[in-house]
Protein backbone atom coordinates (compact mmCIF):
# COMPACT_ATOMS: atom_id res chain seq x y z
CA UNK A 1 0.00 0.00 0.00
CA UNK A 2 0.65 3.44 0.50
CA UNK A 3 0.53 7.14 2.62
CA UNK A 4 -0.26 10.12 1.26
CA UNK A 5 1.54 12.93 1.93
CA UNK A 6 0.39 16.34 1.41
CA UNK A 7 1.83 19.36 -0.87
CA UNK A 8 0.61 22.57 -0.07
CA UNK A 9 0.91 23.93 -3.75
CA UNK A 10 0.55 27.55 -4.38
CA UNK A 11 -3.42 27.52 -5.27
CA UNK A 12 -3.97 23.94 -4.92
CA UNK A 13 -3.43 20.95 -2.90
CA UNK A 14 -1.35 18.69 -3.96
CA UNK A 15 -1.12 14.72 -2.94
CA UNK A 16 1.73 12.68 -3.28
CA UNK A 17 0.96 8.75 -2.98
CA UNK A 18 4.27 7.26 -1.40
CA UNK A 19 5.00 3.65 -2.21
CA UNK A 20 7.66 1.22 -1.15
CA UNK A 21 10.23 2.63 -3.94
CA UNK A 22 8.11 4.89 -6.20
CA UNK A 23 6.17 7.81 -5.62
CA UNK A 24 2.83 9.12 -7.81
CA UNK A 25 1.95 12.88 -7.80
CA UNK A 26 -1.80 13.95 -7.80
CA UNK A 27 -2.12 15.59 -9.89
CA UNK A 28 0.34 18.72 -11.63
CA UNK A 29 0.08 21.94 -9.80
CA UNK A 30 1.41 24.83 -11.04
CA UNK A 31 4.20 25.43 -12.40
CA UNK A 32 6.06 27.06 -9.22
CA UNK A 33 5.05 24.08 -7.21
CA UNK A 34 7.61 22.68 -8.59
CA UNK A 35 9.98 23.46 -6.24
CA UNK A 36 8.03 22.26 -3.75
CA UNK A 37 7.44 18.85 -4.59
CA UNK A 38 11.65 18.58 -5.25
CA UNK A 39 11.89 20.08 -1.52
CA UNK A 40 8.88 17.64 -0.39
CA UNK A 41 10.65 14.41 -1.98
CA UNK A 42 14.21 15.57 -1.16
CA UNK A 43 13.60 16.35 2.73
CA UNK A 44 10.37 14.85 4.17
CA UNK A 45 10.38 11.78 2.07
CA UNK A 46 14.11 11.68 1.25
CA UNK A 47 13.53 10.33 -1.93
CA UNK A 48 15.49 11.07 -5.18
CA UNK A 49 13.31 12.54 -7.34
CA UNK A 50 13.90 9.73 -9.68
CA UNK A 51 11.33 7.64 -7.82
CA UNK A 52 8.86 9.79 -8.62
CA UNK A 53 7.25 7.42 -11.92
CA UNK A 54 4.25 9.63 -12.68
CA UNK A 55 2.42 12.39 -12.72
CA UNK A 56 -1.27 13.21 -13.78
CA UNK A 57 -2.75 16.24 -14.78
CA UNK A 58 -6.32 15.74 -14.23
CA UNK A 59 -7.33 18.60 -16.82
CA UNK A 60 -5.51 21.27 -18.73
CA UNK A 61 -5.90 24.43 -16.14
CA UNK A 62 -2.49 26.28 -14.73
CA UNK A 63 -3.03 24.54 -11.60
CA UNK A 64 -3.26 21.21 -12.52
CA UNK A 65 -1.24 20.34 -15.73
CA UNK A 66 0.96 23.55 -15.53
CA UNK A 67 3.73 21.34 -13.22
CA UNK A 68 3.63 18.44 -15.50
CA UNK A 69 5.54 20.75 -18.27
CA UNK A 70 8.48 21.38 -15.53
CA UNK A 71 8.73 18.35 -13.96
CA UNK A 72 8.65 16.20 -17.45
CA UNK A 73 11.35 18.52 -18.71
CA UNK A 74 13.42 18.96 -15.27
CA UNK A 75 13.07 15.18 -14.07
CA UNK A 76 11.93 12.94 -16.91
CA UNK A 77 8.88 12.49 -15.17
CA UNK A 78 6.40 10.69 -17.29
CA UNK A 79 2.87 12.53 -17.69
CA UNK A 80 -0.86 10.53 -17.87
CA UNK A 81 -3.30 13.16 -18.36
CA UNK A 82 -6.94 12.39 -20.37
CA UNK A 83 -6.50 11.79 -24.49
CA UNK A 84 -8.69 14.87 -25.18
CA UNK A 85 -6.90 17.76 -23.39
CA UNK A 86 -5.17 19.69 -25.82
CA UNK A 87 -8.58 19.69 -27.67
CA UNK A 88 -9.36 22.35 -24.86
CA UNK A 89 -7.06 24.97 -25.78
CA UNK A 90 -6.64 24.17 -29.51
CA UNK A 91 -6.11 26.80 -32.19
CA UNK A 92 -6.83 30.84 -31.96
CA UNK A 93 -9.84 30.81 -29.76
CA UNK A 94 -8.40 28.20 -27.43
CA UNK A 95 -5.70 30.28 -26.71
CA UNK A 96 -7.13 33.19 -25.64
CA UNK A 97 -9.25 30.83 -23.13
CA UNK A 98 -5.79 29.82 -22.27
CA UNK A 99 -4.34 32.93 -21.48
CA UNK A 100 -7.57 34.12 -19.90
CA UNK A 101 -7.54 30.61 -17.04
CA UNK A 102 -4.14 31.42 -16.59
CA UNK A 103 -5.07 34.70 -15.70
CA UNK A 104 -7.60 33.87 -13.56
CA UNK A 105 -5.10 31.92 -11.90
CA UNK A 106 -3.49 35.15 -10.66
CA UNK A 107 -6.54 36.82 -10.12
CA UNK A 108 -7.30 34.17 -7.72
CA UNK A 109 -3.93 34.05 -5.97
CA UNK A 110 -4.28 37.79 -5.41
CA UNK A 111 -7.49 37.48 -3.86
CA UNK A 112 -6.06 35.27 -1.27
CA UNK A 113 -3.17 37.32 -0.42
CA UNK A 114 -0.38 34.95 -1.85
CA UNK A 115 2.42 36.70 -2.77
CA UNK A 116 3.44 36.61 -6.63
CA UNK A 117 4.48 33.47 -8.24
CA UNK A 118 4.82 32.99 -12.19
CA UNK A 119 2.37 30.58 -13.34
CA UNK A 120 2.39 30.72 -17.26
CA UNK A 121 2.89 27.34 -19.16
CA UNK A 122 2.17 25.92 -22.54
CA UNK A 123 -1.13 25.74 -23.51
CA UNK A 124 -0.20 21.92 -25.53
CA UNK A 125 0.52 19.27 -22.94
CA UNK A 126 3.33 16.54 -24.20
CA UNK A 127 1.41 13.29 -22.62
CA UNK A 128 3.11 10.34 -21.79
CA UNK A 129 0.04 8.07 -21.29
CA UNK A 130 -3.43 9.29 -22.01
CA UNK A 131 -6.13 8.63 -20.24
CA UNK A 132 -9.65 7.51 -20.59
CA UNK A 133 -12.44 6.47 -18.29
CA UNK A 134 -12.28 3.34 -16.80
CA UNK A 135 -8.10 3.03 -16.94
CA UNK A 136 -5.72 2.02 -14.43
CA UNK A 137 -2.85 4.32 -13.88
CA UNK A 138 0.26 3.11 -16.00
CA UNK A 139 2.72 1.91 -12.62
CA UNK A 140 0.20 2.40 -10.10
CA UNK A 141 -2.65 -0.09 -11.55
CA UNK A 142 -4.72 0.23 -7.91
CA UNK A 143 -5.75 3.67 -9.00
CA UNK A 144 -8.64 3.89 -11.84
CA UNK A 145 -9.22 6.58 -13.94
CA UNK A 146 -13.03 7.69 -14.15
CA UNK A 147 -14.10 10.34 -16.58
CA UNK A 148 -16.01 13.02 -15.07
CA UNK A 149 -16.59 15.81 -17.74
CA UNK A 150 -18.76 19.06 -16.41
CA UNK A 151 -15.57 22.16 -15.59
CA UNK A 152 -13.63 20.46 -18.73
CA UNK A 153 -14.97 17.78 -21.51
CA UNK A 154 -12.20 15.86 -20.60
CA UNK A 155 -11.81 16.30 -16.30
CA UNK A 156 -10.66 13.17 -14.25
CA UNK A 157 -10.81 11.84 -11.04
CA UNK A 158 -8.63 8.89 -9.19
CA UNK A 159 -10.06 6.38 -7.17
CA UNK A 160 -8.27 3.83 -4.89
CA UNK A 161 -10.73 1.02 -4.46
CA UNK A 162 -8.74 -0.80 -1.73
CA UNK A 163 -8.47 2.13 0.42
CA UNK A 164 -11.53 3.28 -0.30
CA UNK A 165 -10.14 7.13 -1.33
CA UNK A 166 -11.24 9.56 -4.02
CA UNK A 167 -8.93 12.53 -5.54
CA UNK A 168 -11.83 14.33 -6.79
CA UNK A 169 -9.55 16.74 -8.72
CA UNK A 170 -11.90 20.34 -9.58
CA UNK A 171 -15.58 18.33 -9.31
CA UNK A 172 -16.00 18.62 -5.88
CA UNK A 173 -14.02 21.53 -3.82
CA UNK A 174 -14.92 23.01 -0.63
CA UNK A 175 -14.62 26.32 0.29
CA UNK A 176 -15.20 26.84 4.27
CA UNK A 177 -17.41 24.67 5.46
CA UNK A 178 -19.32 23.95 2.33
CA UNK A 179 -19.11 21.59 -1.01
CA UNK A 180 -18.97 23.61 -4.01
CA UNK A 181 -18.59 23.06 -7.62
CA UNK A 182 -16.07 24.50 -9.44
CA UNK A 183 -15.93 27.68 -11.59
CA UNK A 184 -16.57 27.50 -14.35
CA UNK A 185 -19.24 24.59 -14.75
CA UNK A 186 -18.98 24.18 -18.58
CA UNK A 187 -21.68 21.78 -19.50
CA UNK A 188 -23.71 21.18 -16.60
CA UNK A 189 -25.82 18.18 -17.56
CA UNK A 190 -22.59 16.33 -17.97
CA UNK A 191 -21.66 18.02 -14.46
CA UNK A 192 -24.48 16.59 -12.72
CA UNK A 193 -24.01 12.92 -14.38
CA UNK A 194 -20.47 12.51 -13.69
CA UNK A 195 -21.90 13.66 -9.90
CA UNK A 196 -24.21 11.01 -10.00
CA UNK A 197 -21.65 7.90 -11.68
CA UNK A 198 -19.57 8.56 -8.14
CA UNK A 199 -22.24 7.61 -6.35
CA UNK A 200 -21.28 3.85 -7.15
CA UNK A 201 -17.67 4.57 -5.33
CA UNK A 202 -17.67 3.67 -1.52
CA UNK A 203 -15.50 6.64 -0.03
CA UNK A 204 -14.27 7.50 2.94
CA UNK A 205 -11.30 9.29 2.08
CA UNK A 206 -11.82 12.81 -0.12
CA UNK A 207 -8.71 14.40 -1.59
CA UNK A 208 -9.69 17.78 -2.36
CA UNK A 209 -7.65 20.05 -4.84
CA UNK A 210 -9.43 23.06 -3.47
CA UNK A 211 -10.36 22.20 0.48
CA UNK A 212 -7.84 19.52 1.48
CA UNK A 213 -8.43 16.03 2.65
CA UNK A 214 -11.48 14.85 4.68
CA UNK A 215 -12.74 11.64 6.03
CA UNK A 216 -16.49 11.08 5.63
CA UNK A 217 -18.99 8.29 6.50
CA UNK A 218 -21.46 10.32 4.34
CA UNK A 219 -19.85 10.21 0.64
CA UNK A 220 -23.53 10.05 -1.30
CA UNK A 221 -24.67 13.06 1.10
CA UNK A 222 -21.85 15.21 -0.58
CA UNK A 223 -23.04 14.31 -3.76
CA UNK A 224 -26.58 15.69 -3.17
CA UNK A 225 -24.86 18.66 -1.55
CA UNK A 226 -22.90 18.90 -5.13
CA UNK A 227 -26.32 18.67 -7.15
CA UNK A 228 -27.84 21.43 -5.43
CA UNK A 229 -25.17 23.56 -5.78
CA UNK A 230 -24.75 22.51 -9.19
CA UNK A 231 -28.65 23.43 -10.34
CA UNK A 232 -28.43 26.83 -8.13
CA UNK A 233 -25.88 28.12 -11.40
CA UNK A 234 -23.06 30.39 -11.31
CA UNK A 235 -23.23 31.91 -7.74
CA UNK A 236 -23.94 35.98 -7.55
CA UNK A 237 -20.50 37.01 -7.07
CA UNK A 238 -18.88 34.74 -10.17
CA UNK A 239 -21.55 36.50 -12.65
CA UNK A 240 -18.88 38.71 -14.42
CA UNK A 241 -16.44 35.99 -14.74
CA UNK A 242 -19.44 34.30 -16.74
CA UNK A 243 -18.13 36.19 -20.16
CA UNK A 244 -14.27 35.01 -19.51
CA UNK A 245 -15.53 31.24 -20.69
CA UNK A 246 -16.74 29.98 -23.52
CA UNK A 247 -13.76 30.79 -25.76
CA UNK A 248 -12.99 26.79 -26.28
CA UNK A 249 -13.52 25.39 -29.20
CA UNK A 250 -14.75 22.39 -27.14
CA UNK A 251 -17.47 24.57 -25.55
CA UNK A 252 -17.79 26.62 -28.92
CA UNK A 253 -18.91 23.27 -30.38
CA UNK A 254 -20.73 22.30 -27.57
CA UNK A 255 -22.51 25.47 -27.49
CA UNK A 256 -23.76 24.92 -31.36
CA UNK A 257 -25.07 21.48 -30.79
CA UNK A 258 -27.25 22.38 -27.60
FE1 LIG B 1 -9.91 23.68 -13.06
Amino acid sequence: MFTIHVVDGFIETLYLAVYKEKVLLIDSGCRSDVPRIEQVMKRRLKRPMSQLKLTVASHTHPDHAGGAHTLRSRHAVPVAAPEEINRWYAGFSGGIQHKIDTLLGYVVAKAMNYPFEWIWYKKQLTVDHPLKDGDRLPGFEDWQVIATPGHTAHDVVLYHAQSRTLYAADVILKVGNSFRPPFPVSMRPEMRRSIDKLRNLEVDHLLMAHGGVIKTDDFPAILDIMLKEIDKGVPPGLKRLKKLEGFSPVVRQYNKNK
